[in-house]
């Protein structure tokens, strides 16, 4: 195999998986966001503070790479809605906002004002929600 050869294919390889990182499927990236928020209350309920905070910290940077994107937002939004694609970022900047107050709550654990967190950030996604879908 010569090595130009090589060469062009760790190229293609590259392309393939940038292309792959812009299509990413927003629904499937929801559903992840979904998964953390639930184990969040999960932890808040069953007064696990470990867990809670685990939660915290994977929704805060998942959160900003996928929200925090403002042009991959607007892209994945539906076409009629991507001028919207800036609530994403305020909502990124809230739920990042509202994530250091449940880390900073982490040493004395301040049960309510990380609860009170919680539900700040879920106002943030309904927020999102109710204006993309007009509902
Ligand atoms: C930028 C606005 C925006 C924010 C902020 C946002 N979402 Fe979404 N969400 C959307 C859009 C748009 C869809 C629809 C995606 C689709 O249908 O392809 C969606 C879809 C979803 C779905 C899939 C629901 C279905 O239709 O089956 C879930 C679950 C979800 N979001 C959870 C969350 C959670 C949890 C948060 C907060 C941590 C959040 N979202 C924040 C815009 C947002």
């Amino acid at each position: 195999m010569s090595k130009r050869f090589l060469l062009g294919a760790i190229a293609a390889l590259t392309i393939s998986s940038t292309l792959g990182a812009t299509e990413f499927n927003l629904k499937e990236n929801m559903f992840k966001l979904n998964n953390y928020m639930m184990l969040m209350q999960a932890g808040f309920i069953e007064g696990n503070k470990e867990k809670s905070l685990k939660a915290a910290e994977a929704l805060g940077e998942e959160s900003a790479k996928l929200l925090g994107n403002e042009d991959m937002m607007r892209k994945m939004l539906p076409p009629d809605k991507a001028h919207k694609a800036n609530i994403a970022t305020t909502s990124a900047h809230l739920i990042t906002d509202n994530v250091e107050i449940i880390k900073s709550s982490k040493d004395n654990f301040r049960r309510e004002t990380a609860q009170n967190a919680y539900l700040d950030i879920q106002r943030a996604c309904m927020r999102c929600h109710n204006l993309v879908r007009d509902w």
